[in-house]
């Protein structure tokens, strides 16, 4: 038998894979199971940016390693994206760095500024590869609750001296995933303003900045002043494009911080494929108006879902931004076991909150990744349950 390194024993299962192979195995004994559980959306991508990934798969130049980081020309489209879309300012040459996907660049980020033993400042819950990440790298996370009673937003307070002290690296996320809280740029100022009383950098993950809904439109950590001397900021076009698959997504803010990302990838990766950056430069500066019909769809199937889960008298904060509804779990049960309860009389797949963290306890996650019928379907095999 092969022996795994301590770090990968260390790390959890991940857990949608293990929520995937439960689904599998229900789904091949023919059961009609709802998936309200992983956060990938069902609209397809818009149809011009499948049209340039075709032409510009045509050039043989498009098939060679895509090396460097990143083409100027995506570079240029997204500096220009976060400008028109948050009035910040970077600059293509070295404030912007292409990625396979964000959650790439967020894995191996810890890589490139975690030694042994030092500490990264971690959401409880959260997605899973800030903690996953930090463990490969030699670190320890030191986990920050997300409480309902503080809107899911860490206390810095409760932060104790020691550990800011070994800290490197604070992570935030907000729009949230699982808790779909959000967060303004005055968090945004308290945490840069704590950063930098603990010469801590900043990782912010922006992946949920355009599914929100009712007028609301979340802001960039970069927009704050000073934000950029200690931060880096994550997006990704997977959730604004309906482009999970595809796997582009970059990093943006410090230069330092960015070259250091770089110099990690370099070793590891080599590059986006060369249509699919085309592609990405073609979603990024094409037509934006499905945006705003996707997320009339989501918002209708929010309301949907809360209004059908609170007749069942379950609690829940109306989300104003991401594709999650955060869910108390109603029964005295933990919430794996709710899920699993979910599963095998409902045929409704529900991701349990302490697969996030152990703060996510007694709660479980529901995504709106599906039609509007399903959802109403969803609730009244629910009602039957209840
Ligand atoms: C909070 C958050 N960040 C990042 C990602 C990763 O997005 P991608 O790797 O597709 O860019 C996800 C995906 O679900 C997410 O929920």
């Amino acid at each position: 038998m092969f022996k795994l390194s301590k770090k990968l024993q260390s790390l959890p299962p991940y857990l949608f894979l293990e929520i995937d192979k439960a689904k599998r195995i229900a789904r091949a004994q023919g059961r009609d199971i709802i998936d309200l559980g992983i956060g990938d959306p069902d609209q397809p991508t818009p149809a011009h940016i499948i049209e340039k990934l075709y032409h510009a798969a045509q050039d043989p130049a498009t098939h060679k390693y895509a090396l460097g980081q990143g083409m100027p020309v995506l570079r240029g489209a997204i500096a220009d994206w976060y400008h028109r879309r948050f009035g910040v300012g970077l600059n293509p040459e070295n404030e912007v760095l292409p990625l396979i996907g964000s959650k790439e660049g967020i894995a191996h980020f810890p890589l490139a500024f975690l030694n042994q033993g030092d500490y990264s400042l971690v959401p409880d819950p959260c997605y899973p590869p800030y903690k996953g990440g930090t463990i490969l790298a030699g670190g320890k996370p030191y986990l920050m609750p997300l409480r309902e009673s503080n809107a899911f937003l860490p206390d810095f307070k409760k932060i104790p001296a020691d550990i800011r002290k070994k800290a490197k690296l604070i992570f935030i996320n907000y729009p949230n995933n699982p808790t779909s809280a959000v967060a303004g740029v005055d968090f945004f100022k308290s945490v840069v303003e704590f950063a930098k009383k603990n010469n801590l950098i900043v990782v912010s993950d922006l992946a949920y900045s355009e599914t929100a809904y009712d007028g609301y439109s979340p802001q960039s950590l970069l927009e704050v002043d000073g934000a950029r001397e200690v931060s880096i900021e994550f997006h990704s076009l997977s959730k604004i494009y309906n482009m999970t698959g595809w796997r582009a997504g970059w990093a943006c803010g410090n230069a330092q911080l960015l070259a250091a990302l770089a110099k990690v990838k370099s070793n590891i990766d080599s590059g986006i494929f060369s249509a699919i950056q085309f592609a990405a430069v073609a979603a990024l500066e094409g037509p934006q108006q499905h945006l705003d019909s996707m997320c009339q769809l989501y918002q209708e199937r929010r309301d949907v879902l809360a209004a059908g889960l609170r007749s069942l008298g379950w609690e829940l904060t109306v989300p104003k931004a991401t594709f999650y509804m955060w869910v108390k779990v109603p029964k005295k049960m933990g919430s794996i076991k709710f899920a699993s309860v979910l599963l095998e009389k409902a045929n409704i797949v529900a991701t349990p909150g302490v697969g996030f963290g152990s703060y996510g306890e007694g709660y479980f996650r529901m995504a709106l990744t599906v039609p509007k019928e399903r959802i109403k379907e969803a609730i009244g095999r629910l009602k039957k349950i209840a």
